[in-house]
């Protein structure tokens, strides 16, 4: 589905991504873990056409995609959300969602058009899936922070994504949030038959959900296989989990 060869990223002198290579099977839920710097979202950016390559290759599906702006790369399969929270506050839920399910279409808020009844269906329907149907008429801003994470997945599925890629997608939230977002994901995941790869500080989160786990360290992915092998991987238990040899 996802193929990452020789990945490279500098910033000026710094290199925030060095030869990060991977795939990513069709189906499959993965995670990518490592310290605060280490290049997770650099990854993703690179991943996304956010962020140009200094080197290496992305493939879809088998295509090359490097180098792609990103709503080309939104529109051959690929969502995502961002660590930080990108929602317009003053908007309603409903409209959110639904700014992103039009933009998917190719169409604008149009000024000769009743544009709240465009695609009214197809947004409330993804409001009810997750959860948020009855918070359609609040204003985004004043929702809690789980809930406006929430709003950023449905915008992030707008544009029915073959492949979804969240940045650390409970940052910040309560454990009792965290809880709640993860096993909407996974639903969201499993009902959609969605690939999954995703961004996480904690630790309980990743081996709950994910089938395999990439662990990123200074820009270098120095370990990739199942959260068992993660967990015993001595390497990773030097470098990230904290302890000593
Ligand atoms: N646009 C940028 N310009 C310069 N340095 C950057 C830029 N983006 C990220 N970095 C640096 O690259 C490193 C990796 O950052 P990031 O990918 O955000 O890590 P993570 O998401 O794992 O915390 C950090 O040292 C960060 O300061
Ligand atoms: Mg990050």
């Amino acid at each position: 589905m996802l193929e990452v060869q020789d990945l490279h990223k500098r910033f000026g002198g710094f290199a925030a991504v060095s030869g990060v290579s991977f795939k990513l099977e069709k189906g499959t839920i993965m995670a990518i873990i490592g310290p605060n710097g280490a290049g997770k979202s650099t990854l993703f950016n690179l991943i996304t056409g956010h962020v140009e390559p200094t080197a290496g290759r992305v493939l879809l599906a088998g295509r090359e995609i490097t180098g792609a702006p990103p709503h080309e790369i939104c529109r051959l399969g690929v969502g995502r959300s961002f660590q930080r929270t990108n929602i317009f506050p003053n908007l309603t839920v409903f409209e959110c969602v639904q700014a992103a399910v039009l933009a998917h279409h190719g169409k604008g808020r149009n000024f000769w058009l009743r544009a709240d009844q465009l695609y009214r269906e197809q947004t409330e329907a993804l409001l009810a899936s997750l959860g948020l149907a009855d918070k359609a008429n609040s204003l985004a801003g004043e929702l809690s922070h789980g809930n406006q994470k929430q709003i950023e997945l449905g915008i992030a599925l707008a544009s029915d994504p073959d492949i979804l890629l969240l940045d650390e997608p409970t940052a910040g939230m309560s454990s009792g949030e965290t809880h709640e977002t993860i096993a909407l994901i996974a639903r969201i995941a499993a009902e959609r038959g969605l690939t999954l790869l995703f961004t996480e500080h904690d630790m309980e989160v990743v081996f709950s959900i994910a089938a395999h786990i990439a662990v990123l360290h200074q820009g270098r992915l120095i370990a990739e296989g199942t959260p068992d092998e993660m967990r015993r991987d001595p390497e990773v238990r030097r470098v990230y989990l904290g302890e000593r040899s």
